[in-house]
């Protein structure tokens, strides 16, 4: 049977009361924190950023972006509202620049082109429609703005193993894609310059960096130019 958000939902309803104490806080979502950290840091400096943090639980890497760089007002959207509760504290903490928002990463509750950075940790092997969510990231977009999405790197034995095996006994018939796989997907929702680094450790994980593109237009753009108001016209009666 295929995973669905029903699952995803009772899954994270039950983890939410010791999801902040799991192990895997230091041994994955620390390190993938940390190296989406660096690469906003890389890319904005100190330019005044709007981020949206996709499947953002309880949120800790919200929190860390926001104290790290003090010049980002930062939304999470998360399925599942427990996991949003239990992070009560962080978000009462900075809540003049961290928002939680209760929302599904297929349809995301948020305007076309409002953010300069998506970013998505951890999450994106929930989503039983991952070219949809993949559309809605790029949707929320500013044109040339920025996705940095992280997952677990199955395609190396060891990889494989951990999250074919292990994270998929234990969380059912979730879905880590390839390198391959996510470039398919992140091409196909409209993005460019797709780059990927792998990040080797005893939980390796793929970071995916991706600019959004100029949405195409409906219509071919018009191609006669003017020079006059008199042209402007003329142009017009055409
Ligand atoms: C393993 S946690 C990662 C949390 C956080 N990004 C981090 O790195 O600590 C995955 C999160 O994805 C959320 N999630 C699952 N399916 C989702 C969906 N369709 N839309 C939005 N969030 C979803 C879960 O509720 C959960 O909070």
């Amino acid at each position: 049977m295929a995973y669905d958000k029903k699952q995803a939902t009772e899954e994270f309803g039950r983890w939410s009361e010791s999801y902040d104490r799991s192990v895997l806080q230091w041994l994955l979502f620390g390190p993938s924190h940390r190296s989406l950290i660096r690469r906003i840091d890389a890319v904005a400096g100190d330019r005044p950023i709007t981020i949206l943090d996709v499947g953002c639980g309880t949120g800790v890497f919200a929190s860390r972006i926001r104290t790290a760089l003090p010049q980002a007002r930062v939304f999470g959207v998360d399925l599942v509202s427990d996991m949003l509760t239990r992070g009560a504290h962080r978000w009462r903490a900075l809540a003049e620049a961290v928002h939680p928002v209760q929302g599904d990463s297929e349809r995301l509750p948020f305007a076309s082109g409002a953010f300069d950075f998506v970013t998505c940790a951890n999450s994106f092997h929930h989503y039983p429609n991952q070219e949809q969510a993949a559309s809605e990231m790029h949707r929320v977009l500013k044109p040339g703005g920025r996705l940095l999405l992280i997952d677990g790197y199955r395609d190396a034995p060891w990889g494989w193993f951990i999250y074919d095996v292990c994270v998929t006994y234990r969380e059912g018939n979730v879905h880590h894609a390839s390198a391959k796989r996510f470039r398919e997907i992140l091409d196909r929702a409209g993005f460019q310059a797709v780059a990927q680094k792998v990040h080797r450790g005893p939980a390796p994980f793929l970071l995916n960096e991706a600019i959004a593109a100029e949405p195409t237009p409906l219509y071919p753009a018009p191609h006669f130019h003017l020079r006059s108001p008199a042209s402007v016209e003329h142009a017009a009666e055409v």
